[in-house]
């Protein structure tokens, strides 16, 4: 689409020649004024559509030839008639009853909305409706002005589907990178069920109830334990659409401490969490914000699985309050980061590891970012990294 520039007049003028004043613009005949304004309503790209408001059910008075092209209808099919006509099955009934009350209220009503042309085909539009007064100030009127945006919310859909398996790609990386500790965590339970189902079953020759049904609840327990284990790998792996909710962060950063336990333990890291008892929900995809946390994660123990012996490794995952929303604060006590790679890790995705892929703390950024968030980095005090994400609150708009 051509971007139409305002031409500069001053432009290429020696400096001391002064600006020509400016010519006031004679007033233009009436019929000259109303053809030209017709002719720029035929030539506009967005549909103009005019209501009654003074009427009941407030029908439309006036159509613009771009609106008759946008939605394929004649003027002489749409004047009287409301607009709900180009609403369908597809058509979000919240966006509907949103301007039912922007309307209602006297305000203006701006958004996208999916819309259906006369053969029946839908597009997605960006919808401007606004009151216009009398002398009084009384709503008569109103305007709305109508654009097919149906290939930007494409692209947008694209770019978050892109997004998304980006994000599982990642995702399955990760629970393959951290198979082997999980087996391992499995199999603990598992070991502790056969010695417990053993021991039951000498407890049967001896008819001693109490002591089997101490070995059933432990078998209980430990299948519990693993079946929970399996079931968070599993919920990582599997492709689902995102799906924001309610969630409580703490809870989430317990559990990916609860995931990555071996590998932490192997590493001979101490994993503390602070966590304030009450903090604001924050409406995001759970497993999102559990991979966004886990890949920081991740990259603490990797930072600090080279530590000079005696040097500490410490990880801690702080999540508190903040401006009606949560902040979830990731440090490690690992080799850190000069100013350059900082920078970088803020910006773009590069890596310094072998098998690393640069993508972790990418995927992070994006998500958190997809939820009206964002992803900071800082150089502690002493040693290692700190990462922050910061996620607005429940009533974020
Ligand atoms: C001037 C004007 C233009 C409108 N244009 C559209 C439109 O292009 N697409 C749409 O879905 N709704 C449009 N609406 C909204 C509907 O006409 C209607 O107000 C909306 O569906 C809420 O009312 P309802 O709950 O009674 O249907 C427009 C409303 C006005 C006043
Ligand atoms: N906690 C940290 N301390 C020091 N450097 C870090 C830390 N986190 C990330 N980095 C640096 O940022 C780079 C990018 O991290 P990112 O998670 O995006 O990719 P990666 O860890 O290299 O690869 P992948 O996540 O795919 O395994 C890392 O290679 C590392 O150099
Ligand atoms: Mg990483």
């Amino acid at each position: 689409m051509g971007v139409a520039h305002r031409s500069t007049p001053t432009r290429g003028r020696t400096p001391a020649s002064k600006p020509a004043p400016r010519r006031a613009a004679a007033p233009l005949p009436p019929e000259v004024d109303a053809w030209l304004k017709a002719a720029a309503l035929d030539v506009a790209d967005d549909g103009i559509v005019i209501s009654d408001a003074t009427t009941p059910d407030a029908p439309i008075v006036y159509v613009s030839p771009s609106f008759e092209r946008l939605v394929g209808y004649s003027a002489g099919e749409i004047l009287g008639t409301n607009c709900r006509m180009v609403q369908g099955p597809g058509t979000d009934r919240e966006t509907v009853k949103q301007i039912a009350i922007a309307l209602q209220a006297g305000k203006v009503f701006q958004g996208e909305i999916l819309n259906y042309r006369k053969d029946g085909t839908p597009f997605w539009n960006f919808l401007r409706i606004a009151p216009i007064r009398d002398a009084s100030g009384r709503v008569t009127h109103h305007v709305g002005t109508q654009s097919d945006v149906t290939e930007l919310h494409q692209s947008r859909e694209r770019e978050h589907e892109l997004r998304d398996t980006v994000a599982h790609a990642s995702r399955v990386r990760t629970v393959a990178a951290l198979g082997a500790s999980l087996a391992h965590e499995v199999n603990q339970p598992l070991a502790a069920i056969v010695v417990n189902a053993e021991a039951a079953l000498r407890f049967l020759d001896a008819c001693n109830t109490e002591e089997i049904r101490e070995a059933l609840e432990a078998i209980r327990d430990d299948a519990r334990r693993a079946g929970e284990i399996i079931l968070r790998a599993h919920r990582l792996v599997r492709k689902q659409p995102a799906q924001a909710e309610p969630v409580d962060a703490a809870r989430v950063a317990a559990d990916v401490l609860e995931f990555t336990r071996v590998r932490l333990r192997h590493a001979g890291i101490e994993a503390k969490l602070d966590a304030r008892a009450t903090l604001p929900r924050v409406v995001v995809d759970a497993v999102q914000l559990y991979q966004a946390i886990l890949n920081l994660v991740v990259n603490a123990i990797e930072a600090m699985e080279g530590n000079a012996p005696g040097a500490p490794r410490t990880l801690r995952i702080a999540v508190g309050a903040e401006d009606g929303g949560v902040r979830v604060r990731v440090s490690d006590t690992g080799h850190g980061a000069d100013d350059e790679s900082l920078a970088r890790m803020a910006q773009t995705f590069h890596t310094t590891k072998a098998r690393g892929t640069g993508l972790g703390l990418l995927v992070t950024r994006s998500l958190v970012e997809a939820h009206g968030g964002r992803l900071e980095v800082a150089r502690n005090r002493g040693r290692g990294l700190t990462f922050t994400i910061h996620l607005p609150g429940e009533d974020h708009p």
